[in-house]
């Protein structure tokens, strides 16, 4: 853990964290002067715990800052290079998106959505997304994106959960050399969901599809659609977006965004961590559908007027020089990706890289899930050339940006890998034990927030009593993320991963109950247990532990392939477990509570530790029996 790189880019701003530790209120509010509001606020913060409102009074417009205010000095610079994974490209300049953003809000007026509503996205990852995230921020819509992954009941549940009039949609979408047929996943979700008024289809991939009277295709509207409409003047604290993300209990939540304080968190994050100049070409490789993605694909760059990569496939597609190709092609100057595209990238053997012009690269990023020490290393030294700092940030779909990263673009500190080194400026981190104590360092505890920050979520979509209990109920008027994490003696930062039932199947965040609601829904199945094993490359896969009703005799292989089935319908072909293993019982404590941390530690093939809660120790015993059995 001792092992330092002093590798930075001679930045050294110490006023800044000075000025944020003195006085974190006042902090914020210089920070969101970086933006243009059209009137100002007269309370920075207005905090209700857990309820927080920044910038009250200000009014203010997403899609103004990221377009409008670049048109006189840059215009013509690119956004969006974007590169479509059969070959297509675009180059979308500043002009360009701010009409055709105009124009699609005006569409959206046309079909009748007003400040306020919900809207919900489902594309593949092509401009039009872009610019029906901005259409709606634009008039005040509140936009909800699905990401192409997931399956029809998942864009049920969703567009049901926001109640979505309006929903945005492709005939299909590339990956891996597939059309991806987002169209008819769309038709299966909304055949029962009247109150959906109107389907708009991209053609993207012009595969056959079915027509139905809600359906109206965008290029038709977009020809009939003006090219101005002014920006709303929306309240600080007013909605943006609306972000599905999973959690520990039941069906995933509505993460709810707002504009003012979560613009701030993105401008100055953006500036802090990745440096940013007018000259970079910037290039993350999330999918819009996640918080990443919405944060740093869509919000920060354009706040920034930056050049940015966008790609729509896989990362291994047609071959695996994929991301070097586009690197080297749009010489990208900023890298950010997941610890499970490195993993696969490693895999690949460093002739790959190495055959690629990469000197464009001048800093690397890395988010979603924790970064193993010798991945960093070979990131540092196959694609950063020893050259490059390597950020590692931690953050949440719910704080909305970075919440602890090294930040070049502020500081040059050595770094660590695998460490996110210190909470940024303005943010207050610490690491605390069971009863809200801080704990000596080295020592594992789980993170805390103490403060509201200002990309904090406004709360879960109609859901209140959620928001308070699932974050701010383990420790008084402390913001609890679920992770666990460590401080050691330099006072650096170790994420170690969930502490609570939270998975990340190769950066993805799925839920065990999710999954385990859709396996007992199979007519065979009494009870269930899903945990996460390490993976190579994924960094977590799924496991699922089956208790079949009593009388029930079947081939376990078919019915394993029939949950899985059920799965891919029910969430999406992302949350299919590796194994599927069937039990007598499940370990319980004698209160009846399920024993994950113990099916974890058997699926691992580690010690399992202390087992005095446990029930009946035979639930164990014969666990580890099938699974050894099936290890070996
Ligand atoms: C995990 C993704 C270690 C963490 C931006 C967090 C990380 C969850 C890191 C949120 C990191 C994210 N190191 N773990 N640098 N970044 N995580 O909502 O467990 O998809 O709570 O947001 O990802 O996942 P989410």
């Amino acid at each position: 853990m001792s092992e330092k790189y002093d590798v930075g880019l001679g930045n050294h701003n110490v006023t800044l964290r000075k000025n944020a530790n003195s006085d974190f209120v006042s902090f914020w509010d210089n920070q969101a002067k970086n933006l243009h509001w059209f009137s100002p606020w007269n309370q920075t913060l207005d905090w209700n715990p857990p309820f927080a409102k920044w910038f009250v009074g200000g009014k203010i417009n997403a899609c103004y800052n990221a377009l409008d205010v670049h048109q006189e000095t840059k215009s013509d610079k690119p956004a969006i290079l974007w590169e479509g994974e059969n070959g297509d490209s675009k180059t979308i300049a500043y002009s360009d998106l701010f009409i055709e953003v105009q124009k699609f809000a005006n569409v959206l007026k046309s079909l009748g959505v007003i400040k306020g509503d919900r809207v919900t996205i489902y594309l593949p990852m092509v401009p039009e997304l872009i610019v029906s995230m901005l259409a709606c921020a634009r008039i005040g819509a509140i936009h909800t994106v699905i990401f192409s992954g997931f399956s029809a009941t998942s864009i049920k549940d969703r567009i049901d959960d926001s109640k979505s009039e309006i929903v945005i949609t492709a005939d299909g979408g590339y990956r891996r050399g597939k059309i991806i047929k987002l169209k008819e996943v769309v038709d299966d979700a909304i055949k029962d969901l009247d109150f959906v008024r109107h389907v708009v289809v991209l053609e993207r991939t012009k595969n056959p599809i079915s027509i139905s009277s809600k359906d109206k295709f965008w290029n038709n509207l977009m020809d009939d659609a003006s090219d101005s409409c002014d920006a709303e003047r929306l309240d600080s604290d007013h909605p943006l977006y609306i972000l599905y993300t999973s959690g520990t209990t039941g069906k995933p939540k509505g993460v709810l965004h707002g504009t003012g304080g979560y613009l701030t968190h993105l401008y100055s994050t953006f500036k802090w961590a990745f440096d940013i100049k007018d000259s970079d070409v910037f290039f993350c490789t999330a999918d819009i559908g996640w918080v990443t993605g919405h944060s740093y694909v869509v919000y920060a760059p354009l706040l920034h007027g930056a050049t940015q990569i966008m790609y729509e496939g896989a990362p291994d597609f047609p071959d695996n020089s994929r991301m070097w190709e586009i690197l080297e092609k749009y010489g990208a100057t900023i890298f950010y990706t997941t610890p499970t595209a490195l993993r696969m990238f490693m895999k690949f053997g460093d002739d790959i890289p190495n055959s690629f012009n990469l000197s464009s690269i001048r800093l690397l990023g890395s988010v979603g899930e924790p970064i193993n020490p010798e991945v960093w290393k070979w990131y540092f030294k196959i694609i950063g050339k020893e050259k490059c700092p390597i950020i590692d940030t931690w953050w949440q779909t719910e704080t909305g940006g970075m919440m602890i990263s090294p930040l070049p673009g502020l500081e040059t500190i050595p770094l660590k890998p695998g460490s996110g080194t210190f909470p940024i400026p303005g943010v207050d981190i610490s690491v605390v034990d069971e009863y809200g104590s801080e704990i000596p360092n080295n020592t594992k505890g789980y993170l805390v927030i103490r403060k509201p920050w200002p990309g904090m979520l406004l709360g879960l979509w109609k859901n209140d009593e959620k928001y308070k209990s699932v974050y701010w109920s383990k420790y008084l008027d402390c913001y609890y993320p679920g992770d666990y994490a460590l401080k050691d003696d330099d006072g650096y930062l170790w994420l170690l991963g969930r502490a609570d039932d939270v998975l990340k199947i190769a950066g993805h965040r799925l839920g065990t109950a999710e999954l385990e609601s859709c396996i007992v829904s199979d007519e065979h199945v009494s009870e269930s247990a899903v945990c996460g094993i390490s993976d190579d490359i994924k960094g977590e896969s799924i496991i699922a532990f089956v208790v079949l009703k009593d009388g029930i005799v079947i081939d376990e292989s078919l019915l394993e392939k029939n949950i899985f089935n059920k799965i891919r319908i029910d969430i999406g072909p992302i949350a299919t477990p590796k194994k599927i293993y069937f039990v007598k019982k499940l370990p319980k404590t004698r209160s009846g509570k399920i024993m994950r941390r113990l099916l974890k530690s058997i699926a691992n093939g580690e010690n399992i530790g202390d087992t005095s809660t446990l029930d009946d120790e035979s639930a164990v015993t014969e666990i580890q029996k099938i699974v050894n059995s099936a290890l070996n």
